[in-house]
């Protein structure tokens, strides 16, 4: 397949709008990641999304729209928490789970009987979904198991030849997924931690709770409320140890284990430790969220082999780079103690 790329011009975005109206993917830029859309509707083009990815088939598909209109066409039984949540944070990185309506295929839902509902604030992707007069199902535009896209270059090197179309919107804003809640008799519960963190929810929804999902491997059986925290998720090729404690601790620990083509994964350059190589990627809880993908993507690039991670603070929108780097490591972390 040919690959097009066209800039994210109302030209260009109203000719990625006619292939997802004809029922095929486009690749295309939000304020969080980039996102492999498909008409939410239409069954046989969400499974081309699937294809693209090679993404297991019971991973629901987040519904992006451009109004709350939409939304009511896509939803059911829609409480008034919902209304609360658009009010306040849409457009924006905040996808709602919601009862679906009978026009959601259930290919899009991943065979679930809810649906997740996010309104971008990207103007292309805002426009995109706009144009084409459809809501569009998107997940991040990665091959599945690789960390998300959040530059067009990314995008480009997982989805060459496997889409017809992709928009070149350059670097995402906020560089994580959207944060995912769902509702359940007036409490929010976080699925998935973003942009929006548990303390701007708190500002409209009082009982607001973060799934132990979120935070720790769930136990073999468990009931997996969003499906997509089973899969190995923002996996590097390289193998990731998070190694918490002081600074001096760190450097220790890591002074005893590198090897020749392990890597620091650093905060900041002030950090480093002669003759071990390194990379860094933020020392703001923003910052990081920006570059941690494509950090861990540069890893692989360099062929890194450990990468010996200081552990971000996890509090406020931390808790969204610490849940991505938690998973990148496969849950592996250690507590590093001065003179250990
Ligand atoms: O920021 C984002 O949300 C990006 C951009 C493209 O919008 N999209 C994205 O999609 O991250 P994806 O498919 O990579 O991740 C969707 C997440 C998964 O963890 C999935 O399990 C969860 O949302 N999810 C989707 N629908 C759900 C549902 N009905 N119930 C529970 N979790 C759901
Ligand atoms: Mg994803």
């Amino acid at each position: 397949m040919i690959t097009e790329t066209v800039l994210p011009s109302e030209r260009g975005i109203r000719r990625a709008a006619e292939i997802i109206k004809r029922g095929d993917v486009v690749a295309f830029p939000t304020e969080t990641v980039y996102g492999l859309g498909a008409n939410a509707l239409d069954e046989a083009a969400v499974k081309k999304i699937f294809v693209a990815k090679g993404r297991p088939a019971d991973n629901p598909l987040i519904v992006h729209i451009s109004s709350l209109d939409m939304m009511e066409t896509v939803a059911a039984d829609i409480p008034a928490e919902a209304y609360k949540l658009a009010e306040r944070f849409w457009a924006g990185p905040l996808t709602v789970v919601l009862k679906k309506s009978s026009s959601v295929p259930s290919v899009t839902s991943g065979g679930l009987d809810t649906v997740g509902i996010r309104f971008p604030s990207h103007p292309a992707a805002k426009r995109l979904i706009e144009l084409s007069g459809v809501p569009i199902a998107a997940p991040s535009a990665n091959l599945s198991g690789s960390p998300s896209p959040t530059t067009f270059k990314r995008v480009y090197e997982d989805m060459n030849g496997r889409v017809p179309m992709i928009i070149n919107g350059g670097s995402c804003e906020f560089g994580v997924e959207s944060t995912v809640v769902s509702l359940n008799n007036g409490c929010a519960r976080i699925l998935r931690p973003g942009a929006v963190t548990k303390e701007m929810l708190e500002q409209v929804i009082k009982n607001v709770t973060v799934d132990p999902g979120v935070l720790s491997e769930l136990p073999e059986g468990a009931k997996v409320r969003s499906p997509g925290m089973k899969y190995k998720h923002y996996a590097p090729k390289a193998k990731v140890i998070i190694v918490a404690g002081s600074l001096e601790a760190y450097r220790e620990y890591v002074r005893r284990h590198a090897k020749e083509r392990d890597f620091c994964l650093l905060f900041d350059k002030s950090e480093r430790i002669p003759g071990i190589h390194y990379l860094t990627y933020g020392s703001t809880a923003k910052e990081q969220a920006h570059r941690l993908f494509e950090a861990l993507r540069n890893l692989d690039a360099k062929g890194a082999e450990t990468v010996y991670a200081r552990c971000p603070d996890a509090s406020g929108m931390g808790l969204a780079v610490y849940n991505r780097i938690l998973r990148s490591a496969g849950f592996n972390i250690v507590e590093a103690e001065n003179g250990e």
